[in-house]
């Protein structure tokens, strides 16, 4: 049956109960003694043409369900269905062979462009790479089609025969948006594509990949670190907790009003960029525990500040809401605890005003 996305829109990518767990091995034998639970159960859904945001603190697991979603990882357990054209294929389990005509539809950005680019291949090469890889067009057909991405990203053609030290960051990262586009993804993962950079160049690149996105009908998963740089860019947020989700919700809704503890905390550590705005104190104490050995019952129990002894039991499921079903939540509370909104009303009607 082909996956519903909450949306109702057309769906891309289904992603059923994923797990990914690294074992790690010790003594003379290298036995596997335990297991990292880095991604522990997630289920999502992405619509064609959407941007989802997916945020969390370092060791969550963002990275590791990107890499499961372009297979650089084979998922221990779960279902990662991609729309084709005759249907939904579960892509988790493919070998080599069978995913190769999907790697065209789905590529990653990565976050430092310095370490992602071959620093002794050229700019041209580098971009032309994965079309050779793929083998499309003639040799002078992928050097026009260079061209054109170069112009696409903001870059002249005179950056054909320059190496990547001969670049700054902001022109590298394009230059890794080329490559990532060159073979027309459909669907594009961008790992913290904009962190590595400064923060007037992270403005043009993100700009970038909304209006490459626009012209090119893509479909983004936009890893960040904080809801800081997912508010602009995506439709949706998923907020990510120690291999699990916590919540799913319009970009909107959760800077409205958050309907998960952790997702208050994320908001109450970003500075306000609104006029009018004061920074809210930051509440969220304490070190993110080891996946290895994750908390019992809701694993966010033991730096949350609501946190009842049902907690520290009972795993809550990621449910819809029933009074909002493009919110979902993990929490046994949501119902009784009134969480504080990102945005005083003033600042909601000064963001706006400035908007318009
Ligand atoms: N190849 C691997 N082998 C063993 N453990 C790994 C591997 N890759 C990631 N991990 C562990 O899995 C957990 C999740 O890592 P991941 O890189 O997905 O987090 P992240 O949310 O992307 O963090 P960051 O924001 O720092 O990039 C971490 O505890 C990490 O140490
Ligand atoms: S289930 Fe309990 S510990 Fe977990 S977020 Fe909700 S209130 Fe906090
Ligand atoms: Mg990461």
């Amino acid at each position: 049956m082909r996956p519903v996305n909450p949306n109702g829109s057309d769906t891309i990518l289904a992603i059923e109960d994923l797990r990914q767990y690294f074992p790690i091995k010790a003594g003379l034998l290298q036995k596997t003694v335990a297991h990292v639970k880095a991604v522990d159960g997630v289920s999502f859904t992405v619509a064609s043409g959407e941007t989802v945001g997916l945020v969390g603190e370092s060791g969550s697991g963002k990275t590791t369900i990107g890499r499961c979603i372009v297979r650089l990882y084979k998922p221990t357990d779960g279902s990662i269905h991609f729309s084709m054209t005759d249907g939904m294929v579960d892509i988790a389990q493919l070998n080599r062979n069978e995913l190769q005509p999907i790697r065209r539809d789905i590529q990653m950005l990565f976050q430092d462009p310095n370490s992602s680019l071959n620093a002794r291949m050229r700019i041209g090469d580098i971009i032309a790479e994965p079309l050779e890889i793929h083998g499309i067009g003639t040799r002078e057909e992928r050097r026009a089609r260079v061209n054109k991405l170069l112009d696409q990203v903001g870059l002249g053609a005179d950056m054909h025969n320059r190496f990547p030290h001969q670049l700054s960051g902001g022109q590298r990262q394009r230059v890794g948006v080329a490559r990532a586009l060159s073979i027309e993804p459909r669907l594009v993962v961008c790992d913290e594509p904009v962190s590595a950079l400064d923060v007037s160049v992270q403005a043009q690149v993100l700009n970038l990949l909304a209006d490459l996105q626009q012209e090119l009908g893509l479909t983004y998963i936009f890893i960040a670190h904080d809801l800081s740089v997912v508010e602009y860019i995506s439709d949706r947020v998923m907020v990510m907790y120690l291999g699990k989700l916590m919540e799913t919700a319009p970009t909107r809704k959760i800077f409205e009003r958050p309907t998960h503890p952790y997702t208050e905390a994320l908001l109450n550590s970003i500075p306000k960029r609104v006029r009018g705005g004061h920074r809210k104190r930051f509440v969220l104490t304490g070190d993110i525990p080891s996946p290895v050995n994750p908390p019992s019952g809701c694993v966010f129990h033991t730096r949350c500040q609501y946190a009842k002894d049902i907690c520290k039991t009972e795993t809550p499921a990621l449910r819809a809401l029933p009074t909002d079903p493009q919110t979902q939540v993990a929490c046994h509370l949501v119902e009784e605890l009134s969480l504080q909104p990102y945005y005083t009303a003033d600042e909601l009607r000064n963001l706006e005003a400035d908007h318009v």
